[in-house]
């Protein structure tokens, strides 16, 4: 077998798995192979996969019938299926598609060239074991050049009882704050200008360090961590997410009102107003304390953006528990939510239960309250209507290429007029002159145009 020379690489699911496959593609190009746009000409084609809905997890087989069909006439050809439909299936996902190579959970996304060295030795090889994440000494192949992801905590403690990440991404494991900021710098050098901080619980971070006591006042807490990064030399912007209100605190939002790196944007999940259905997901808090939550932080960063996810349909909710759901929303005005039917996982308690709502009843539910939150985006960005905002240009707007494209530090997509080339991560002053539920429209302000 000749050695493969190209690969692709195609990302399902969230921000972990992005950051992941930044990695693994950064093995690759350690291994001397080249990436291409076109997977139907790749040497190697690795999908890295996602199960938290029944949809993700489909998306996949009916990409990866296409590739093994084509590998029955191509055999050099290698197929690699990683992250959580890999980690949940394991073998089970050999016997489904025998043409696959490697299948390997999230876990193992550092670990890449050594199971590919075996795989190019002619095995066949599942790597789905349970281990200690290895510190990153990859260096990832990072898709944008202005902003960058930095895991600081892997896996979840929670048990919610729809969700399958426990199962696919292991026990909570933190990196330490040196690993992080040694990581950061490295990005600062590269020119980055925004990092954000990933976990899945990104306010559980610490937990699990030596360090830590048992006592609930931790020295390593998300807090800590921004203190101890803020300083690095280079970096504008520091972003960080997902929170989990059961983590969140007054200390958390009093060091993002304080620190002028750290974006006035939070994601904190909510999942439900109602307390009866947040009990049944076993969330850990009630709908008080998430509008308590909320509160503080309008009362000491009144122009934070909020957004946070919201699932509708879970088994049980009641049309009457549905209103609350909406009524949380109408209160607390958030910039964006995800929403998402109850999609029941394999290996998830409330899969089984016997209460489940109706597909017609989940769809009429999500489109009532996808309809209030759009209304709600476009109410949030009125303010922005003629205010100057700083974006930080990310690249040019691929619908319009006399414009460009950056976020606010709230987090909404801007596009205004200007040279990409000249552009690219800077940070620049722009007055919006438009506003969409979101995204904004803008333009530059002519003194630090004339400065860049
Ligand atoms: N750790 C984060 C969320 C991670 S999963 C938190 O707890 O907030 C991302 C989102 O997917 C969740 O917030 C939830 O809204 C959604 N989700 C997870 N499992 C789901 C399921 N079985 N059906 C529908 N949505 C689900
Ligand atoms: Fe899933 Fe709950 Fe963990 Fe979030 S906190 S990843 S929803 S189990
Ligand atoms: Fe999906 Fe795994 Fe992320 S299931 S949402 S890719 S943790």
């Amino acid at each position: 077998m000749t050695a493969p020379r190209t690969y692709h690489v195609i990302t399902f699911g969230c921000q972990m798995n992005k950051a992941d496959s930044e990695r693994m593609a950064g093995i690759l190009d350690e291994m001397g192979m080249q990436a291409t746009e076109d997977p139907n000409s790749a040497d190697v084609v690795l999908y890295n996969t996602c199960t938290i809905r029944d949809n993700a997890e489909q998306k996949v087989y009916s990409y990866l019938g296409r590739q093994a069909k084509r590998k029955q006439s191509q055999p050099d050809l290698t197929l690699i299926v990683a992250g959580c439909v890999a980690q949940q299936e394991g073998e089970q996902l050999l016997r489904r598609v025998p043409e696959l190579d490697l299948v390997m959970g999230p876990q193992h996304a550092n670990r890449l060239g050594d199971l590919l060295e075996q795989v190019f030795a002619g095995q066949q090889v599942v790597a789905t074991e349970e281990i200690a994440i290895v510190e990153d000494i990859t260096k990832p192949r990072r898709d944008s050049d202005v902003t960058a992801w930095v895991n600081v905590i892997y896996g979840c403690n929670e048990r919610c009882t729809y969700c399958v990440v426990p199962g696919v991404r292991g026990v909570e494991q933190s990196r330490t704050p040196e690993a992080i900021r040694a990581e950061i710098e490295g990005l600062a050098q590269q020119g980055f200008k925004e990092i954000t901080l990933l976990g899945q619980n990104i306010d559980a971070y610490g937990r699990d360090l030596p360090g830590s006591t048992a006592d609930g006042r931790h020295q390593h807490t998300l807090t800590d961590l921004l203190y101890f990064i803020h300083d690095v030399p280079g970096i504008e912007r520091i972003r960080f997410a997902t929170s989990h209100p059961r983590y969140f605190t007054e200390r958390l939002i009093r060091a993002c009102a304080e620190l002028p790196k750290v974006c006035e944007h939070f994601h904190i999940p909510f999942q439900s107003g109602d307390n009866e259905v947040l009990k049944a997901m076993a969330r850990g808090y009630t709908e008080e304390k998430y509008r308590r939550i909320i509160a503080k932080i309008r009362e000491l960063m009144p122009d934070a953006s909020i957004s946070a996810d919201a699932i509708v349909g879970f088994p049980g909710e009641t049309e009457e528990q549905f209103q609350n759901t909406l009524k949380l929303v109408e209160d607390l005005e958030f910039d964006l939510i995800n929403t998402a039917a109850y999609s029941p996982r394999p290996g998830t308690p409330a899969a089984v239960w016997e209460n489940q709502v109706s597909e017609a009843e989940k769809s009429d539910r999500l489109q009532r309250l996808n309809r209030l939150v759009e209304v709600q985006a476009m109410g949030r960005s009125q303010r922005y209507q003629g205010r100057i905002e700083e974006v930080l240009v990310e690249g040019a707007n691929l619908k319009d290429p006399r414009q460009v494209m950056g976020r606010t530090r709230g987090n909404r997509l801007t596009f205004f007029a200007g040279d990409i080339a000249q552009l690219k991560g800077k940070t620049v002053p722009v007055q919006i002159t438009e506003v969409r539920a979101f995204s904004l429209t803008g333009v530059a302000l002519t003194p630090t145009l004339a400065a860049v």
